[in-house]
């Protein structure tokens, strides 16, 4: 089939490069003129494994094409994905400006039927406001050309997106419309592993859904999280709570890791973006506010600790393993390791950070200062500074060498956000350490 997805962000570049990989002709449009350069490079303009291959690869075999002219992506794609960012506003509703945007440059160049599918994360009724600025755009050229508008979320991890978009494990399709959807179930015939992956519904569910399964797991961390700083008061260990609680199949094993807060692009965009909706529709959501509110608290826990534990922290350094909100990603939106950096600095302290690939994200956010040394080992980090944070589950840092680490550091202390260590191995090698939740 032929595809065009305007937007090659995180979202859009997926989406292109795994329908390209199993036959589709897609079309990559992006309005800026240096990352389509980048793409044609055969560059990926992001880290997430396996998408640099599917790029190259399928660019090669003429499947994948870049280019910054909407009007060749309008001719092109019979299916359009809108793919472009939602960032949040100051007053947390997401800034649909651009995905209206691309409504309008498409109904300036569509002269047969498209069907425009949101693929953005957008608040419930955009679609209704898609719809509404294409045709209005149409109606201003004064011809009558028919599309369909269909919701169509993704639910993309981050440095799992290639393995979640080629084994999903559903796909939500919102159209009120049998011709949409039709073709929308042969796009997504390939991803369909032993039965079909496809759940028809109206576009308002199709809205919803993104944004319910997104709190739905912030709530589980939010409350485990809570539940890990109740286990240290009353002497419980949450990991035994987890396997505890997590063996219910009502309730499952995933997600239910207390640590130092959730962070990304997504959960706490979604969280606010959700708020935000009850709030115009005259409901408070009482649940997700108390989420949110939990989970900033749960950012400072780390500083926190570090803090009763050295006392005044000028001319204090403090080494971090990991930045990135969580691993295989140089992501670093909303990262719990921003929180932690900002309150040391705050507090006169300096940090000596590594991370395996979002040293140069963190490069980009921060710049060069005095009070931040990125460097290239998670051992070198610890050279001469007072005591060891862990932000990140990185597999590198899993099984370090304890002994040369505490030659290393002036005080053998570390402070574990991600629950890396058995306490007892760590307070044997000769340190004080505390994790989130777990007895000491
Ligand atoms: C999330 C969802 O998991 C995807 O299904 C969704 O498609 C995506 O948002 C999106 O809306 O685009 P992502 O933001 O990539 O994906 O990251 P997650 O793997 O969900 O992790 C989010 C945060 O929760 C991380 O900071 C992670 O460390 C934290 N987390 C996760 C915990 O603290 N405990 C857990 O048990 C699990």
């Amino acid at each position: 089939m032929k595809v065009t997805v305007f937007g090659s962000g995180y979202v859009g570049l997926v989406t292109a490069a795994c329908l390209a990989d199993v036959g589709n002709h897609v079309v990559c449009v992006d309005v800026d003129a240096k990352k389509i350069e980048t793409l044609k490079a055969g560059h990926c303009p992001f880290y997430e494994p396996g998408v640099d291959d599917l790029l190259v690869r399928n660019a090669k075999a003429g499947r994948l094409d870049f280019t910054t002219s909407a009007a060749d992506g309008v001719a092109h794609g019979e299916i359009i994905f809108i793919a472009v960012g939602t960032p949040p506003q100051e007053d947390g509703s997401a800034d649909l400006q651009y995905v209206l945007a691309v409504a309008r440059t498409i109904g300036q160049y569509m002269t047969d039927y498209r069907v425009v599918c949101t693929k953005s994360t957008v608040p419930v009724g955009t679609s209704a406001k898609v719809r509404e600025a294409l045709g209005s755009t149409l109606a201003g050229r004064g011809v009558d050309v028919p599309y369909d508008v269909v919701s169509n979320p993704e639910f993309l991890k981050e440095g799992a997106a290639v393995e979640d978009f080629m084994r999903p494990d559903r796909i939500i399709v919102g159209t009120d419309s049998p011709r949409p959807l039709e073709l929308m179930r042969a796009l997504y015939a390939p991803f369909n592993r032993n039965h079909d992956r496809v759940m028809a519904m109206d576009v308002q569910s199709a809205e919803l859904t993104k944004y319910a399964a997104n709190a739905m797991l912030a709530t589980r961390i939010s409350f485990m999280n809570e539940l890990a700083l109740l286990a240290e008061k009353v002497g419980a260990d949450i990991e035994s709570v987890r396997r505890g609680i997590g063996s219910d199949p009502r309730i499952g094993f995933q997600f239910l890791y207390a640590g130092c807060g959730y962070g990304g692009s997504c959960f706490p965009k979604d969280v606010k973006a959700l708020v935000r909706t009850g709030h115009e529709y005259g409901q408070t959501l009482q649940v997700l506010t108390a989420v949110e509110a939990a989970n900033d608290h749960q950012k400072h826990v780390l500083f926190d600790r570090i803090q009763a534990y050295l006392g005044d922290l000028s001319g204090k350094t403090i080494a971090l393993w990991g930045l990135a909100f969580k691993p295989n990603t140089d992501d670093m939106r909303e990262a719990p390791s921003r929180v932690l950096m900002e309150a040391i600095w705050a507090a006169g302290g300096k940090v000596r950070a590594h991370d395996p690939v979002a040293m140069e994200t963190t490069r980009a956010i921060y710049g060069e200062r005095d009070d931040l040394a990125l460097v290239p080992s998670p051992e070198v980090a610890c050279e001469g500074a007072d005591v060891l944070a862990i932000v990140t589950e990185w597999a590198v840092f899993r099984s370090p060498d304890f002994a040369a680490i505490k030659k290393l550091l002036r005080t053998p202390a570390i402070f574990d956000g991600r629950n890396l260590y058995a306490p007892k191995a760590v307070a044997d090698a000769g340190f004080y350490y505390e994790s989130i939740g777990r007895k000491t």
